[in-house]
């Protein structure tokens, strides 16, 4: 075995009172791994680059062989390396440090492994290798490292992963593989991680995994499929987990979703193109910010439901009374629905509602009565819409301010603006009189023309941020045409 032989060189070496120097290290030696090439052995003085368990500027190249002490360094449990480049993990890291609970070598342009690297390394129960350049994770390479409990391996360039790439870790909980180049995984690389709680796969370029690879991973509970290129998914993959609490889908294109879970709190399901989704089961937080969704979710438990972010979608004007069923809503997102108008008896059933957006809207007006059946609400959006000032001064006096509610001020260009109440913008009818003459509809319908005009220039002037002014001419325009 090399293992020793490195020591015995290592012993050779201090004996020759060193300060810091290198030499060819047992090249050629028939006991060098044939994977570990012959390269420097080195010498780091730790002292010098470390202090209270943070080392810095160390620098470790893929051919050397580094020694970082004569004599193993018990007591220390954590050691963090920073503003470092370490190719590899030194081979004598764990027997250096034998009682070492936790290493984190982020950011530190980390390429490979060595075999045994993990020998040793009973004690270690976090490591996190974040953003480095690592491309594979061999057969086995963790064995050692068996009370394991949290594994970061995120930014990195993994491609392929093995069936046995993480075994051994029969007692890590988290795992992290979020942003790296995985394009499959095989049925049997979680099998031997019983104990696994959550999985971070986010950001990867996988398009379906294998029928039963959670199979054994039944405690299960937070899951991130996100930013990947799945275009279906089958809740029938986690039909054993039993405390699954969280799903996260969103980033990927799936446009048609049925979901059958017997119970989870929370799906995260935004910008996935979704237009349609269907959820059984008790789902307590849906995220679906940000989909082509014309529709609400058809959710048969819907009185489980306690957040619904609808927020971005494409809903227009809700027809009914689609909210019946979501009796027990504590937050509801409706921000950027293009809603004109919403239906008189909308939240009739939200009695429970803290917290209710229908900001960057197109809503001119609405009956005030709609609010009667808010009595919980404490925060309620409603900034960035067409609001007439008449309306909004009753809205804040006859609810909001009445009843103590907060909300937001808008950010619109006060030259887009009749006037503000509260900080919130608004605007006058144009001309009362012509009101009376022409008929109320008719001019409640140009009004609501304008005001949607008036909200896509809006939008687009905070897009580009350009000046207004000559915007501003085109809209008094057209209001002196009203
Ligand atoms: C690490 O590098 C950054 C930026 O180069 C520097 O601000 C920081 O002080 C360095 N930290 C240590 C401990 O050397
Ligand atoms: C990695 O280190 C470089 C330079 O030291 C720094 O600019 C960069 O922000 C770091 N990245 C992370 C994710 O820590
Ligand atoms: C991976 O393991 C599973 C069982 O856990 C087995 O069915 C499959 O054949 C293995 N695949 C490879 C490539 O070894
Ligand atoms: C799953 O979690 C339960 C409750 O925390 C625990 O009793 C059980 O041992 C866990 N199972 C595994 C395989 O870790
Ligand atoms: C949902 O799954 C359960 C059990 O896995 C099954 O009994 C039920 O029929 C499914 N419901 C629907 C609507 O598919
Ligand atoms: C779902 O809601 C119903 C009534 O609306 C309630 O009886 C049931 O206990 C709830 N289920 C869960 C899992 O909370
Ligand atoms: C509602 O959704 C919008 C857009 O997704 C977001 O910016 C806003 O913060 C959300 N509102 C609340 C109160 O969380």
């Amino acid at each position: 075995m090399w293992l020793p032989h490195v020591v015995q060189v290592a012993q050779l070496l201090s004996l020759l009172s060193l300060v810091a120097f290198s030499v060819r290290a047992a090249s050629g030696s028939s006991s060098v791994s044939s994977a570990a090439p012959s390269g420097q052995l080195r010498r780091i003085w730790l002292e010098d680059h470390c202090s209270a368990g943070i080392c810095s500027n160390v620098e470790i190249g893929r051919n050397d062989y580094v020694i970082l002490s004569q004599q193993p360094i018990a007591k220390q449990l954590m050691l963090t390396f920073i503003n470092s480049s370490i190719a590899k993990i030194p081979h004598l890291m764990f027997d250096t440090f034998p009682d070492l609970q936790m290493l984190r070598m982020e950011n530190c342009s980390l390429e490979t492994f060595e075999k045994p690297q993990f020998e040793g390394a009973s004690n270690l129960m976090s490591l996190f290798l974040g953003h480095n350049r690592l491309k594979d994770l061999p057969k086995n390479i963790f064995l050692g490292a068996d009370n394991l409990a949290t594994l970061h391996l995120e930014h990195n360039l993994l491609k392929v992963l093995h069936n046995h790439s993480f075994h051994a870790l029969k007692e890590l909980k988290q795992l992290s593989i979020a942003d790296n180049q995985v394009e499959q995984l095989p049925v049997g690389i979680f099998t031997g991680l019983r104990k696994l709680l959550d999985l971070d796969l986010a950001g990867n370029r996988l398009e379906a995994l294998p029928r039963g690879i959670f199979d054994r991973n039944l405690n299960l509970t937070r899951l991130n499929l996100g930013r990947n290129s799945f275009a279906a998914f089958e809740s029938e993959l986690l039909k054993l987990q039993q405390r699954l609490t969280l799903l996260d889908i969103s980033g990927n294109t799936l446009q048609e979703l049925t979901l059958n879970f017997t119970q989870l709190d929370q799906i995260v399901a935004h910008s996935c193109d979704l237009r349609r989704l269907t959820v059984y089961g008790t789902i307590r937080e849906l995220d679906l910010h940000n989909n082509a969704l014309r529709e609400l979710p058809h959710i048969p438990q819907a009185g489980n439901v306690s957040s619904l972010d609808l927020s971005q979608n494409p809903l227009g004007n809700l027809q009914g009374n689609p909210l019946r069923r979501f009796t027990s809503l504590l937050r509801l997102n409706l921000s950027s629905t293009n809603a004109h108008e919403l239906p008189e008896g909308l939240f009739k059933k939200q009695t429970h509602l803290q917290m209710l957006d229908i900001s960057g809207n197109s809503i001119y007006s609405l009956k005030i009565t709609l609010f009667d059946s808010l009595k919980s609400l404490q925060y309620f959006h409603f900034q960035q819409n067409n609001w007439n000032c008449d309306f909004l001064q009753l809205l804040m006096s006859s609810f909001v301010k009445k009843r103590d509610i907060s909300f937001m001020e808008d950010v619109t260009a006060p030259e887009l603006v009749d006037d503000f109440v509260d900080g919130i913008a608004c605007w006058y009818e144009s001309d009362k009189t012509s009101k009376k003459c022409d008929g109320g509809s008719a001019n409640s319908a140009a009004a609501l023309e304008l005001s949607i005009v008036r909200n896509e220039i809006k939008a687009f002037t905070e897009l580009v941020e350009k000046k207004f002014v000559k915007v501003y001419r085109m809209l008094e325009e057209m209001k002196l045409k009203l």
